[in-house]
């Protein structure tokens, strides 16, 4: 049978992850959105490049919840992106409401679906799913350690002058300025990249990795970054439905794992069919857990704006 996954939110980022599980092969795809016209108009245009692209994956489009009834994962990419001088958290409030009432409306027709958030400010919106699905926390997943991992690797690639395929990065903590890149787990080759670089060279790849994401914004001025983003999502969906054991950096809701509780925080996780499989707990150096600390913080502070 034909795996099912909704994306809610037809814009950038949702109907570039849509086009990509469609190029992998991995399921049907349901697009909503609030506007009329655009998650239909995408979804026409998806299926018609099928007989070009090779694939048979079918594309529905709506602006209601009945198409994703029975989804196997479903994607939450609704909400405002940010503009240039906007913060994570100016988000915050404008996108806690989008994610509440889809959520309700997700969790109704999927009642046993994985959910990726991926809306801004990630950790506070993956908490607000979870609270509001009820589902257990193995079905409530935020993608960003995988786009913040991918970001480093690239800077590292590009700093060594190396094949992307040859570099490995950890990025731990919330998606924010407080975000914890890991030097001393990010390698190429398997070498640490402690041992290649100079410290100011990493200390500069860790910077811009924490500044990933506005970096992009102030060049678009217009939006946010949305390739890389749909890519991160598709690799978790693939880890999911292909039941891959495959250990990615996601956001988790973490009951006492590296001495956190009741909080979304980006650490290694474990994917497979059931979601989440098992919390990768790595031994953290001294500062490496203060940083996290500091991160687990900001993410406690912006959880406790809301009203969930
Ligand atoms: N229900 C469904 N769709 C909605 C809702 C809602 N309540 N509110 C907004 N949307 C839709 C918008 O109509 C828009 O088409 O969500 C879509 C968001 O798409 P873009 O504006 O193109 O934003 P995008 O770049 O895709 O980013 C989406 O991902 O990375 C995060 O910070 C980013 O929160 C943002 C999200």
């Amino acid at each position: 049978m034909r795996r099912k996954v909704s994306i809610i939110g037809a814009g950038n980022v949702g109907a570039s992850a849509a086009e990509r599980i469609a190029l992998r092969r991995l399921a049907d795809v349901v697009m909503v959105d609030i506007i009329e016209g655009l998650p239909q108009g995408k979804a026409l245009d998806l299926n018609e490049a099928g007989p070009v692209d090779g694939y048979d994956a079918r594309f529905t489009g709506s602006n209601g919840y009945e198409a994703t009834k029975g989804s196997d994962i479903v994607v939450i990419t609704s909400g405002l992106p940010r503009k240039p001088g906007m913060s994570r958290d100016d988000l915050l409030m404008k996108n806690f409401e989008i994610v509440k009432s889809v959520t309700e409306q997700v969790a109704r027709q999927s009642p046993r679906a994985v959910l990726i958030v991926v809306s801004n400010p990630l950790d506070a919106m993956a908490y607000t799913a979870l609270k509001v699905s009820g589902f257990p926390r193995e079905r409530v997943l935020g993608m960003a350690g995988v786009l913040d991992s991918a970001r480093m690797r690239f800077f590292i690639a590009e700093a060594l002058g190396v094949s992307v395929e040859n570099t490995h990065a950890f990025v731990l903590g919330g998606h924010g300025d407080t975000m914890v890149p890991l030097p001393r787990y990010s390698t190429v080759a398997g070498i640490p990249i402690t041992e290649l670089l100079t410290k100011e060279a990493i200390d500069a790849i860790v910077q811009r990795t924490r500044d990933g994401g506005i970096e992009v914004v102030n060049l678009l001025k217009s939006g946010s970054a949305y390739y890389a983003p749909a890519s991160s999502i598709v690799q978790m969906v693939q880890a999911i439905l292909l039941d891959e054991h495959r250990i990615l950096p996601c956001a988790v809701y973490l009951q006492g794992e590296y001495g956190y509780r009741d909080l979304f925080v980006g650490v290694p996780a474990r994917l497979g069919a059931g979601g989440l499989e098992k919390v990768v707990e790595i031994t953290l150096a001294a500062e490496e857990k203060a940083a996290l600390d500091r991160s687990a913080a900001a993410v406690r502070e912006s959880v406790s704006k809301l009203a969930v």
